[in-house]
């Protein structure tokens, strides 16, 4: 069975005539059809990004407002399907803006390309690491541009693994404002045939690691607990009770994840508008998460002399050159409205809107629980879906939320009522 035929040769063939042959192909309708209607340079540039272009996945780009981050105050890009990220992320960094905001810092940007090497003996794995100069000279016409930018190689480690005869060696290297992916690939594949010839053994991979370990960024924030207070319950008990399911975030793993995936809202999101690799960016902070014994939440909160202490601090490879930051004009949108930042400093916002979000989504949580804001930013899209526009979504949304039903039947209903009647309908 084949879902969707695609012409013959299809991959071979050039955007453009992609783009004629999927037209109409897929969907019928204008915004159905939009992911392949895009203008020529857009269309091009897709084609030099990726195989097989075809057009664009547009997800909606929104900004968090009012982020005070050491003095400065940032709008924050940030590129999301979830309906309520840029809301809470806004709402929680212009809170913490009006009592003096982040406070941030960012390590040197040292990322760490890996060469494993197999069938090494001791002898072997020790010549390495006292015969570093033949491997540092190997790098460094490589390296060259990083270096006359202030960055470029550290430190170089050999690593003899538990599995016989493996070893890694590691090579330390200030990217700068790259994410380094490629000055580290290609580090790594220089140096690892000097190695192999040193060490007497086979190259088995070169690559860098995504896990940044060097690479850390981290947020902090203090306000008074009485701004806190939500519901029924005072700013002291909701500080508490912030403090407390972080403290569930480091004991239970299922919950951990959750912990974790709220604060990832905003930093992939940010990563997205930027054209950062959201991917990396994820899989190093999971493996932040899970060092030491089993997998925990990543944030901090405490309560010192009635203020709320918010801490976060991450492996953040953030870029701002190299890769799609450098090329997509909606990052290079994005960077701009962020007073194009170097990649520490974006690493740095980046913590911050982390830990906004991560207070946003608990205080929501431990306070009248996320639905309720949820359902209504929800309600919106179900209205769209059954064919509500304009003026038609916010009736449909209002008659839903006041009926307390959020369903596609119910949002069908209550539009064909409102445009049989220019009203909701009879409540239900
Ligand atoms: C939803 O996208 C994120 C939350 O689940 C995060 C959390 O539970 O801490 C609300």
């Amino acid at each position: 069975m084949n879902a969707m035929e695609l012409p013959r040769g299809f991959r071979k063939f050039s955007v453009k005539e992609r783009v004629a042959a999927l037209d109409g192909l897929v969907g019928t309708s204008e915004l159905e059809n939009m992911p392949v209607r895009f203008s020529d340079d857009a269309l091009h540039l897709a084609d030099i990004m990726i195989e097989s272009a075809i057009g664009y996945m547009p997800v909606p780009l929104g900004i968090a407002s009012g982020f005070l981050i050491d003095g400065t105050t940032y709008n924050v890009p940030l590129a999301t399907e979830e309906p309520s990220v840029v809301a809470a992320c806004g709402f929680a960094g212009s809170l913490v803006a009006r009592y003096g905001g982040f406070k941030t810092w960012a390590s040197t940007p040292v990322m760490t390309a890996q060469v494993f090497l197999s069938g090494v003996t001791e002898d072997g794995a020790n010549r390495l690491r006292t015969e570093h100069a033949e491997l540092d000279s190997a790098v460094q016409d490589v390296l060259a541009p990083m270096s006359e930018r202030g960055g470029g190689l550290q430190e170089l480690e050999v690593i003899a693994l538990d599995e016989p005869g493996i070893v890694c060696v590691e090579l330390h290297i200030d990217v700068r404002d790259a994410m380094g992916a490629n000055i580290l690939n290609s580090a790594a594949e220089k140096a690892a045939p000097v190695a192999a010839r040193i060490s007497g053994g086979e190259v088995l991979m070169s690559i860098l690691t995504n896990a940044a370990e060097r690479r850390m960024a981290g947020a902090e924030f203090r306000m008074p607990v009485s701004r806190l207070g939500r519901g029924k319950r005072d700013g002291g008990e909701i500080a508490e009770r912030i403090c407390l399911a972080t403290r569930v975030s480091y004991e239970n793993r299922s919950r951990a994840v959750t912990h974790n995936k709220g604060i990832m809202n905003g930093i992939s999101a940010l990563a997205l508008a930027t054209g950062n690799d959201t991917r990396a960016i994820e899989a190093a902070v999971h493996s932040y998460a899970s060092r030491g014994n089993g997998y925990r939440g990543v944030s901090e909160f405490t309560v010192e002399n009635d203020a709320l202490v918010g801490k976060l601090a991450l492996p953040l490879a953030f870029a701002t050159v190299g890769g799609a930051t450098t090329f997509h004009p909606a990052a290079q949108f994005s960077l701009r409205l962020l007073g194009s930042p170097g990649g520490t400093q974006l690493s740095r916002i980046a913590a911050a809107v982390g830990l906004a979000q991560n207070l946003a989504a608990v205080s929501a949580l431990v306070g009248e629980g996320i639905q309720q804001g949820h359902m209504k930013l929800h309600a919106s899209r179900i209205a769209w879906s059954v064919g509500a526009r304009g003026a038609e979504v916010p009736a449909v949304v209002e008659r839903m939320t006041e009926d307390g039903r959020f369903s596609v039947e119910t949002a069908r209903r209550v539009l064909n009522a409102y445009r049989n009647t220019g009203a909701g309908g009879e409540r239900s």
